[in-house]
């Protein structure tokens, strides 16, 4: 099986994405965690272009062992003479140099002729390899340029001592099949071409990025630059995530690999959206939040009894800890009946029923059903919590000039337990008397008050939600009296919480 190299340019041509620039500090945490994932080469940077991005290749340079550093340079001695003093330290470095090969690029942005961009080319690559055998030169939208000049100079670029050659899509144009003739061409006409590595560079303007890396690689193709989310100039680069997810799929119809650890990938997309402040759409694919989320009732039944029905690929293998059946208007009972077995709760079929009845009703009225929906229409309809903890008195002091003092009694399995604690209100009073004699160690997300009827007698309702170990519930307490409400909506959260604690035992 060939292994494909893959280059990260998420600190280079990600950075580039409108709002996504990262600080030094940043771009260091990000190549750290692309040193965990295994990538072949990290493009931290075009040090000509800021100081920023000079000493962010420089730290990265110093600080990442075992993976190669590549910097930009365009093809004039001041950038290369640059990139190359970022990237002194580095234990492997690669000089990446390119000029735009296209006559569009030629006639408009450069004003050079082709053989001017030829010379400079060849200079590029000679100056580069003076400061190290690793050089790879781009031919800048190589789908837009003429096929013959491209095979011509990727030829003198490779006499010249360029060991990788990139072929960009740089302005997103080309389609895969096209794309895959272009770089079998390039294959079968330039002479040298066994000397080097052909590399992609592909854009995501019409959404084929990620299809015309990976038909390349089919063509011959032996790197693949991409970056993590996708990120990159306008509509972005092909995403590593989705590239290599796909090689790893679909072993035989490649016949390639990459040496990525996969696991890390989704911990990689994490960082990188956090850091840069672009979210990750929930239907991404790879790393979305619903890439491994099941919805549809006769999804949700064929995944629940064989995974591979509605999945390719496993959570686990991309790092996410496992596939989620979403509840909605579209699923059924049996993953109802599974996701109430996960909360602990093992309903008769009437039950089962009647609670099923409800959550459709809520479902379509709701978009997003909650786990903690899901317990209160349990506990509604069939009261199922046991308690493990009671309310059996409360009696509370406070005033203008008075300091808070609840004195609670609650019943906890035979043993009654009493307890008197002051507060910075009569609720926290409360609150801290029954943390007390419950030894929680949950922590208060919410606390909210409402009424559920007009006037002073009003009947008061108390919702809290409550963490504890990563988990999440609510409770629910009315009385007329609101800190009876909110004890007993402390109470109700807490006997949740002890009864996950014994189903997950
Ligand atoms: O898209 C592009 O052409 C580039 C080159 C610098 C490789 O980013
Ligand atoms: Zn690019």
């Amino acid at each position: 099986m060939r292994i494909i190299k893959i280059f990260d340019t998420t600190l280079r041509d990600g950075e580039q994405s409108p709002g996504a620039s990262m600080n030094v500090e940043e771009k260091l945490q990000v190549a750290k965690q692309l040193a965990r994932l295994k990538v072949d080469i990290i493009e931290a940077g075009f040090p000509i272009a800021s100081q920023g991005d000079f000493e962010a290749v420089k730290r990265i340079s110093t600080e990442i062992k075992d993976v190669t550093i590549a910097a930009l340079a365009r093809a004039r001695d001041e950038d290369i003479d640059r990139a190359a003093e970022a990237l002194r330290l580095a234990e492997h470095k690669r000089i990446h140099t390119f000029i735009a090969t296209s006559d569009i690029h030629l006639n408009f942005k450069l004003r050079m002729d082709r053989e001017e961009v030829l010379d400079a080319a060849v200079r590029a690559v000679k100056r580069a390899c003076q400061y190290t055998d690793d050089v790879e030169f781009s031919a800048e939208d190589a789908t837009r340029s003429d096929w013959d000049y491209l095979c011509k100079i990727i030829e003198e670029v490779i006499k010249a001592g360029a060991g990788t050659v990139n072929i960009p899509d740089t302005v997103g144009y080309t389609i895969p099949q096209e794309f895959g003739e272009l770089i079998e061409y390039l294959i079968g006409k330039v002479p040298n071409i066994d000397k080097a590595v052909v590399s992609v560079h592909c854009h995501d303007d019409l959404g084929l990025a990620v299809a015309n890396s990976l038909t390349a690689v089919l063509r011959g193709a032996g790197q693949v630059e991409c970056t993590i989310n996708g990120i990159g100039e306008r509509a972005g680069n092909a995403s590593l995530e989705e590239v290599v997810m796909a090689l790893k799929t679909r072993p035989k119809f490649f016949n390639a690999d990459t040496r990525i650890v996969t696991e890390e990938i989704y911990k990689t997309s994490r960082l990188v959206s956090k850091i840069t402040g672009m979210v990750v759409q929930p239907n991404k694919a790879v790393v979305g939040a619903n890439a491994f989320a099941h919805e549809a009732g006769i999804h949700q039944d064929g995944f629940l009894k064989e995974r591979s029905t509605y999945e390719v690929m496993r959570p686990e293998a991309v790092g996410i800890p496992q596939s989620k059946l979403v509840l909605g208007k579209h699923s059924g009972r049996h993953a109802f009946k599974a996701r109430l077995k996960e909360l602990g709760y093992e309903l008769s079929e009437e039950d089962l029923n009647i609670v099923f009845e409800k959550f459709k009703r809520l479902a379509d009225q709701k978009k997003h059903i909650f786990d903690e929906d899901i317990e209160t229409l349990v506990s509604e309809e069939v009261s199922k919590i046991p308690e493990t903890y009671s309310l059996v008195d409360l009696v509370v002091l406070s005033g203008l000039n008075q300091k808070p003092t609840a004195t609670v009694t609650l019943k906890v399995g035979e043993k009654l337990i009493k307890k008197v604690e002051h507060g910075d209100g009569p609720v926290d009073a409360t609150y801290r008397a029954i943390a007390s004699i419950t030894d929680t160690k949950s922590n208060l997300l919410k606390f909210e008050v409402k009424s559920i009827t007009g006037g002073t007698d009003a009947l008061g309702e108390v919702m809290v939600s409550l963490e504890e170990g990563g988990r999440t519930v609510r409770g629910y307490g009315a009385d007329t009296d609101i800190i009876v409400a909110s004890a007993k909506a402390y109470i109700n959260a807490l006997n949740k919480l002890a009864t996950r604690r014994r189903v997950s035992l």
